[in-house]
């Protein structure tokens, strides 16, 4: 972990600096000057002390990733790309780190503007998964005019569920992929027209703890795309099995274990060299990827009384981040963790609510949790951030600025 390798290092957290040296070595009347950090870097500055060179000064409210963390799930090489590609908005990064593993790139068909996307896909020969029998003719149509291939991967609503996933995605009526049960007469479709079959995606459901579940899905996607690949026109080369790799959000919540999933994959790809041997075994991870590596933050602006309950409210809420706020597919409403980032140890504790600033119930971010005590000015920083934060909120709701993004 970042905080440990920097502590090892000499380097003091800011609760150990404030109570070891600022305020130990100097008088009262100079707290304001040594307090700032902005201020003591210009005084050491202005005196000849070297001091690490100011990249930004980042104002709340922001989010904030670790790229230590991103890069220890993404790899290196592959969060640097992403960052030179797009940017370091990392929230992009997130919605991309979706698309990478190679060949299973996706594409959303239900945007209106579907002709042209699955225009630009082929012309790009990205292997399209295909969610609904209309997408055949548009890809054959795109791949004769380009003459290029039109590479596919059906997209299979199974029969049966994730099991303990937060939300499920497969199984039952869904608006996702094709009912297994049309998926013949879709490969049929498929060969007719001409177009280059590679394989079939699976994505049962989310936010998973449980390993036995997964690899339950596991085995039960990779037995029906077998059974599927029988009527294939041409050998399955991907097999895209999903994700549904969960983190740990709410107290008492256990992490995934990964080495049963992991032992489970390599089973699968074992028998997948035999009964598919043309075939690549692909997972499709989104929020395990980043999801841990990222912090909301945001000021506390006011501190209300109101009949005996201490409300603090932030300059964002629900507006930055809904999922935390508890409107983002939680039936009960839990709190994400939260603490007062900048009083974490020895202070005095209270039970509060934390809101945001919009004008409705909904803007909350803590309810009646126990935090440190807390003014106006501290800052309030919500953990498990990194996935579904900002780019799953209402930014515009209310017209209050949206957070800085910091990747660092
Ligand atoms: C098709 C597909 N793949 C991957 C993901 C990422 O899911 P998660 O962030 O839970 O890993 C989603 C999320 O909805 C999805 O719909």
């Amino acid at each position: 972990m970042l905080p440990r390798r920097l502590y090892a290092q000499g380097v003091l957290g800011i609760n150990a600096r404030n109570q070891k040296y600022t305020l130990r070595v100097n008088e009262r009347r100079f707290y304001p000057l040594v307090d700032d950090k902005l201020a003591t870097k210009r005084m050491c500055q202005a005196a000849g002390i070297p001091v690490p060179r100011l990249l930004a000064v980042a104002e709340s409210p922001l989010v904030f990733l670790t790229d230590e963390m991103a890069a220890s799930r993404l790899g290196r090489a592959t969060l640097e790309r992403l960052v030179e590609t797009y940017g370091r908005g990392y929230a992009r990064v997130v919605e991309l780190a979706k698309k990478l593993p190679d060949g299973a790139e996706r594409l959303c068909p239900q945007n209106p503007e579907i002709v042209a996307q699955l225009h630009q896909a082929v012309a790009a020969g990205v292997l399209v998964n295909v969610e609904s029998m209309r997408e055949i003719p548009v890809l054959a149509e795109a791949a004769r005019s380009l003459g290029l291939p039109g590479r596919v991967a059906i997209r299979v609503n199974p029969d049966f569920e994730l099991k303990g996933s937060g939300m499920k995605m497969g199984g039952g009526p869904k608006q996702f992929g094709v009912d297994v049960e049309l998926v013949p007469q879709l490969l049929r479709a498929t060969g007719r027209a001409g177009l280059s079959f590679e394989g079939f995606h699976l994505f049962a459901g989310s936010q998973n703890l449980r390993a036995q579940s997964i690899c339950e899905a596991q085995r039960k996607s990779y037995e029906l795309a077998l059974r599927l690949a029988a009527e294939a026109p041409a050998p399955v080369r991907v097999l895209n099995l999903g994700g549904g790799f969960g983190i740990p959000y709410f107290p008492g919540e256990q992490r995934l274990d990964l080495a049963p999933v992991g032992a489970n994959l390599a089973e699968l790809q074992r028998r997948a060299s035999r009964d598919m041997p043309a075939a690549s075994l692909v997972i499709e991870l989104g929020r395990y990827l980043v999801g841990e590596a990222g912090l909301y933050v945001t000021r506390i602006v006011d501190r209300k009384l109101s009949r005996g309950q201490v409300f603090l409210v932030g300059d964002g809420g629900l507006n930055h981040h809904l999922s935390a706020s508890g409107n983002f597919g939680q039936v009960v409403r839990k709190n994400y963790p939260v603490v007062v980032g900048n009083r974490v140890r020895g202070a005095a504790r209270e039970t509060v609510s934390v809101v945001g600033p919009l004008c409705t119930p909904l803007d909350l971010l803590a309810d009646s949790m126990e935090m440190a005590q807390a003014e106006i000015g501290d800052l309030i920083v919500v953990f498990q951030s990194g996935a579904y934060g900002l780019t799953a909120s209402p930014t515009a709701f209310l017209s209050h600025p949206p957070p800085a993004e910091i990747l660092a």
